[in-house]
């Protein structure tokens, strides 16, 4: 058929398994765009090698930006008999071109070192959009932080009560791990910035064809060093996926908090209107469905990385049909990430916090007890020691069922002489973060110069 892109030696064509099987046209042709790209620089360089005149080129160019305009609009799409991207816009080209100049553009090329080119390109630009859907939601925690600069809540370890801290603290905790994520991006583009097109099918090729200048036309650094490297390897989109699996899991963390903090018994949060669901039968409910998503769509980007490390496992060098599979696990990977960054930030940015009660839990639960160990520490009490006298005190107000700021003066040094009224001054929250001063600490002072670092890093983001 004339889509085909091989068959000389074949005396007969594919049986109707094999062309179903090996299609890739449903989930390719989001490629056809930087396909042609890719040709109109192969073009150039093959122009500079004498293998095309200043009329041909000239000819190859025009069918290309038409070809180019008619996958633009949809008026050329990819035909059944299509195996994939590659054959279906070499067939639109010689449609434009004619068979001889359009059957001209194959020379010194090859699918295996354009397809691995072109899933380069088509990462690139999408990471630069995660990247930014990424950087909205430290937006937006970083806004929720500076709303509530004050505000105290409970710290946990264990889900238990631990010590206080500042929900600033605790909202930009989720923000670094997010601002890791968008430098991770940034870092991965160097590698991904390298391109793969003159390594042909793996052995690079013999037209005097200059692989640099087809990497500078189309946007990259360099091109590969190796041709087989560059048609065979797949880490960089592997690597794409690991960072595209840690955004979702990092998204998943704070999306947990978010379900627990908006259930009855916490009542930390509550969801905007537009950022939660109702329930078909239960007129009351009001449900954190974006939150829930992002948490079950962590699982799906840790299967699009688990599956394409798995298809890569154990292939020989070079090219090798399996590598069709790289695409579908990146792409939804992208897919994925498009969709979920807007909703999480949008639902971040619009929750409502109930900082009454998240400070009037926040000293609760003995939280204060290891304030009280380093009071005595300051007053020249052993840790050791203080850590046990602290524990008799938190075992007193357990049996009483109070507070340690219920315990009397006379309970305090009944437990240990060391333990003078004074030790009042830190059985407050307020007491309890203005401590923790020293950098990357829960103090206000603290949390505006970690501020102030997260925009510094921000910035250059
Ligand atoms: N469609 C293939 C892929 O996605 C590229 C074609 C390479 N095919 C081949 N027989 N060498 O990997």
């Amino acid at each position: 058929n004339e889509g085909a892109l091989w068959g000389g030696r074949f005396a007969g064509g594919p049986a109707d398994a094999l062309a179903a099987l090996s299609k890739s046209t449903h989930f390719d042709w989001r490629l056809a765009r930087y396909d042609i790209a890719g040709s109109r620089a192969h073009a150039r360089v093959l122009h500079r090698a004498g293998l095309l005149d200043d009329g041909e080129l000239a000819g190859m160019l025009d069918a290309l930006d038409r070809l180019d305009a008619d996958v633009a609009s949809g008026a050329y799409t990819p035909a059944a008999s299509d195996e994939d991207v590659h054959g279906s816009l070499e067939r639109g080209l010689i449609e434009r071109a004619g068979a001889h100049l359009g059957g001209k553009l194959r020379a010194g090329r090859s699918r295996n070192d354009q397809v691995a080119t072109l899933g380069r390109m088509f990462l690139r630009d999408h990471a630069k959009i995660v990247a930014r859907g990424v950087l909205a939601t430290v937006d937006a925690l970083v806004a929720q932080a500076e709303a509530h600069p004050r505000a105290a809540m409970p710290g946990r370890t264990h889900l238990q009560h631990a010590q206080p801290v500042l929900l600033s603290h605790h909202l930009l905790a989720h923000a670094w791990a997010l601002v890791r994520d968008v430098q991770r991006l940034a870092d991965w583009d160097k590698r991904a910035a390298v391109s793969p097109y003159g390594s042909g099918a793996l052995a690079g090729s013999s037209l005097g064809l200059d692989p640099e200048a087809i990497a500078a036309d189309l946007g990259f650094d360099s091109a590969v060093h190796n041709s087989i490297d560059g048609t065979a390897s797949r880490d960089v989109f592997a690597e794409f996926a690991w960072v595209a699996a840690m955004i979702g899991v990092d998204l998943s963390r704070v999306s947990e908090e978010i379900i627990l903090w908006a259930t009855k018994e916490f009542s930390f949060v509550t969801l905007d209107d537009a950022y939660s669901t109702g329930s078909s039968i239960m007129p009351q409910k009001k449900n954190p469905d974006v939150a829930e998503l992002a948490r079950g769509k962590a699982g799906r980007l840790i299967g699009d990385l688990t599956g394409l490390l798995a298809t890569l496992k154990g292939l020989p060098l070079a090219y090798n049909r399996d590598l069709q599979e790289d695409k579908e696990p990146v792409f939804d990977a992208a897919d994925t990430l498009e969709l979920l960054l807007p909703a999480v930030s949008g639902m971040i940015a619009t929750l409502t916090f109930n900082t009454e009660r998240m400070a009037a839990l926040a000293p609760q639960g003995f939280a204060l007890a290891t304030d009280i160990a380093e009071w005595l520490v300051r007053e020249g009490v052993p840790f050791r020691e203080a850590h046990e006298l602290s524990g008799a005190a938190v075992k007193k107000a357990e049996s009483r069922g109070v507070e340690l700021w219920d315990l009397t003066d006379e309970e305090y040094a009944a437990i240990s002489p060391s333990l003078t009224p004074e030790v009042r001054s830190v059985l407050s929250t307020e007491g309890s973060l203005a401590s923790r001063s020293a950098q990357g600490g829960t103090a206000p002072s603290a949390v505006e110069r970690q501020l102030e670092a997260l925009r510094a890093q921000l910035a250059d983001a």
